[in-house]
């Protein structure tokens, strides 16, 4: 099902799924399960086959260095990436999720082992994804199982990350790449990688991580968003005065539009970063980012939002599953702190039982992927109405905040 019959189909089960029952999180869960141990069978046959498409494997390798998957190609064969890669760290943050969700012991022996292979990118200071990388995978672990050597990593790795923070301008660069066309890129997607910081100074009483976090969010909240609380993609500083020289996009439709990923990282981001402040512009600025989001007049009546609110052809544009399940984590959390938590909690409840319903995969098909229709780049047709791997971690995520607040636990 292309994503122009998906629109039909969807108007199908959302009737269905508003007077569906609760989400049974737990059949949903041993679902996963299943499909996980598809996708962990099919690994070792793409890395053994070489026809899957590599991202940066050293040539003549035979896909030793492949280490996650991040999606499937244009031919519906596993794309695995190198631990270099920006999406290297879900795959294990899907198996420690599952460890966490289920208790059982085999998905801590496999979580253990996808994430031992991106201990090597604690070191490597030419891009800022480590959180990505090093959070979603060792930080998920280090809070499930108090690893020490758990600990060292995410320590590393946020001082090599802050490496990347220039003073004159108050934030970490993004993009090493592309240096013709910009100066010192900042994009909302980094406020992701500020977590990372903000626990690395939890852990050890060094305050310079916070204060770097504190710094890149605040940067972020004066130049990245418009009067309506939507985000630029990409703004590019002047390095010495610091002051901003072009707002653009990079994966959005426009540089005036709003892309979807972009709009649910900065709400994420900045519920998050309230989480370890208590800063209540941050609180403010997550909760207009909501607003934007959810009034807007292009978001679909299931929640799960088209590649980029301002896309030309809506309703015939791909969906970004991706984003749904971001903004269902983020506004679990979100639920907590702001006094509209209630209805916080229940448009998260909704977008989950939207993707549970009509975004997953069947079990046994498309490699063990659990979602389908997201969304990576579509201004470079690249990874359209497919599986992400970022996709399934932040369903999960979602999954496992919704089971925590049923039961009365803490979210993390
Ligand atoms: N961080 C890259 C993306 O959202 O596609």
């Amino acid at each position: 099902m292309n994503y122009k019959t998906v629109g039909y189909a969807l108007l199908l089960s959302l009737s269905a799924t508003a007077c569906s029952n609760k989400l049974n999180v737990s059949k949903v869960l041993a679902d996963a399960e299943q499909q996980t141990k598809v996708m962990l069978a099919e690994i070792p046959k793409a890395k053994a086959s070489r026809s899957a498409v590599t991202t940066g494997a050293t040539p003549g390798s035979a896909g030793a260095d492949l280490v996650s998957p991040r999606t499937l190609d244009t031919m519906g064969r596993l794309r695995l990436v190198t631990s270099r890669d920006w999406t290297s760290g879900f795959f294990p943050g899907v198996l420690w999720f599952l460890n966490e969700g289920t208790g059982k012991n085999e998905w801590k022996t496999e979580a253990e082992s996808y994430t031992s292979y991106i201990e090597k990118e604690k070191t490597n200071g030419t891009t800022h994804d480590m959180g990505f990388k090093v959070y979603c995978s060792f930080g998920t672990g280090y809070r499930l199982t108090n690893d020490q050597h758990y600990k060292d990593v995410i320590i590393q790795s946020a001082k090599t990350l802050s490496t990347r923070f220039k003073p004159s301008v108050g934030t970490l660069r993004s993009w090493d790449h592309s240096r013709d066309k910009w100066g010192f890129p900042v994009i909302i997607d980094n406020m992701m990688n500020l977590e990372l910081l903000f626990e690395a100074t939890r852990l050890t009483g060094d305050s310079s991580f916070h204060k770097i976090a504190v710094s890149h969010a605040n940067t972020t909240m004066k130049h990245h968003f418009r009067d309506d609380y939507s985000s630029y993609h990409v703004v590019d500083y002047d390095t010495i005065t610091g002051v901003p020289k072009h707002k653009h996009t990079h994966q959005g439709y426009s540089h005036s539009s709003a892309w979807s990923r972009g709009q649910a990282w900065a709400l994420y981001g900045y519920t998050m970063c309230y989480r370890f402040t208590k800063d209540p512009a941050y609180l403010r600025q997550a909760e207009g980012v909501a607003k934007f989001i959810l009034n807007h007049p292009n978001l679909p009546k299931d929640l799960v939002p088209y590649w980029d609110f301002n896309a030309p052809n809506i309703p015939n544009e791909p969906r970004d599953a991706s984003a749904a399940a971001l903004n269902a984590s983020a506004l679990y959390e979100l639920g907590l702190y702001s006094s509209n938590g209630k209805y916080y909690k229940q448009t998260a409840d909704k977008i989950l039982q939207s993707l549970t319903k009509s975004y997953r995969s069947p079990i046994g098909e498309n490699k063990g992927w659990l979602l389908l229709h997201s969304t990576g780049s579509k201004p470079s047709n690249s990874e359209v109405d497919v599986p992400l791997s970022y996709a399934d971690y932040y369903y999960l995520e979602a999954l496992l905040r919704s089971k925590k607040l049923k039961e009365g636990k803490q979210l993390w």
